[in-house]
């Protein structure tokens, strides 16, 4: 830079990377805003916001094309990320290392007044390192655990059932840890402490950069910056990068896509109605058989609960099927459904025939 005296302002941030953040902000917000209303679902106030926001269904499609915004987001910042590395031959700054605890340490001793100085520190200091990593791996539990909840049924097929309240509970709890962060650390740092309008002007403060960079602004005033490649080494390379770039985004795009329209279910509210007759099974069509229906009990997971010889004698639970006085259609729609603590069973663990079999075993036993 050609001027003699110091200037007032550094550039910090691109025009793309404060709409990366603009997003962010955007799609953070509403998620939490629409997302955590849902985890408390049983409280008062969650219910007077939901309600507040149009209803539980139209909170959840809110929720559900934010999140398809910040994934598609995460998309567009691997390519940044990899075209920086890659093309421009950048170093990968916001990993942390050995250098940035040293840091972390000194600036705590400096906080208690056992260091002199404060320390020294990069372009992207310890605390912003840390902060940027929270996001990312805060980003992959929310969409492993998000996937899992908008395909329930799809999940369950490969992984045990108890993964889907798992998933909730997480998905909850990383929510409540990311919003009580970014308001805890976040705002601190870079509004509290003092409004730091980088992120929104594109520019920092010489006293922001003594404070919070002196390490990047003594390289700047030593004339030091990042040099990109000769031109030919970058043209070289964008011909490898464009064509993997290329297919690597129709490759996420498509992973979106197929996230966001595998399955359906979970979301519209549907009212259980265990009540109601099964009409769909014409039961007509099968002859009952005790006998064969004693053998099955045997091979089946209902005994667990309902007890060895159907007399409910299981430690934790005591439901008597023996002598069950319910329907036939009753008692299908139970199996199907899964009522309280039992969950649903599928024509692929248990057929039609079989539940006919097994029911006329359980009448044949009598009251107990
Ligand atoms: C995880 C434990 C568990 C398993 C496994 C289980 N059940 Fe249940 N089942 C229950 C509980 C608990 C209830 C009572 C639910 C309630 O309070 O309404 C119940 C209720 C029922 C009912 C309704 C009874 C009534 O009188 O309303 C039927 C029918 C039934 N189970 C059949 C089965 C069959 C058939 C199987 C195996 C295919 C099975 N259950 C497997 C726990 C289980």
């Amino acid at each position: 830079m050609a001027t003699q005296t110091a200037p007032k302002e550094y550039p910090r941030f691109t025009a793309g990377q404060r709409f990366e953040h603009i997003i962010l902000i955007v799609t953070f917000s509403g998620l939490a805003l629409t997302g955590l209303p849902q985890t408390f679902a049983n409280q008062g106030w969650a219910q007077t916001l939901i309600d507040l926001m149009g209803g539980i269904e139209s909170i959840r499609i809110v929720h559900r094309i934010l999140a398809t915004l910040l994934m598609a987001e995460c998309i567009y910042h691997g390519g940044i990320i990899s075209y920086k590395l890659y093309v421009l031959g950048r170093r990968a700054i916001m990993i942390p290392g050995l250098r940035d605890a040293r840091d972390a340490v000194h600036w705590i001793g400096f906080n208690l007044g056992i260091a002199k100085q404060h320390p020294h520190l990069p372009r992207f200091n310890f605390g912003e390192k840390f902060e940027y990593l929270a996001v990312v791996w805060g980003t992959l539990i929310m969409v492993i655990t998000g996937f899992m909840l908008w395909n329930p049924i799809a999940t369950v097929t490969y992984l045990p059932g108890e993964v889907i309240p798992a998933a909730r509970a997480a998905h909850g709890g990383e929510a409540l840890l990311a919003v009580l962060s970014i308001i805890a650390w976040h705002m601190y740092n870079v509004h509290v402490k003092r409004f730091n309008r980088s992120m929104f002007t594109g520019k920092i403060t010489h006293e922001e950069m003594v404070e919070e960079h002196a390490e990047e602004l003594e390289a700047l005033e030593r004339g030091e910056k990042p040099v990109d490649p000769p031109a030919e080494i970058i043209a070289k390379r964008q011909r490898r990068f464009w064509p993997y770039a290329t297919v690597m985004t129709i490759v996420l795009v498509a992973g979106l896509i197929w996230f966001v329209t595998f399955e359906r279910t979970a979301i519209a509210t549907i009212p259980r109605q265990l009540s109601q007759p099964n009409t769909l099974v014409d039961f007509s069509a099968f002859t009952g058989d005790a006998e064969r229906g004693a053998a099955l009990w045997q091979t089946l997971e209902c005994k667990s609960c309902h007890g060895e010889n159907a007399q409910g004698q299981s430690e934790s639970m005591n439901v008597v099927l023996a002598g069950t006085e319910i329907s036939l259609n009753t008692f299908v729609d139970a199996v199907r459904r899964g009522p309280a603590d039992m969950h649903p069973f599928s024509q692929e663990q248990v057929s039609d025939e079989q539940l006919v079999d097994l029911y006329t075993w359980l009448r044949s036993l009598g009251g107990s």
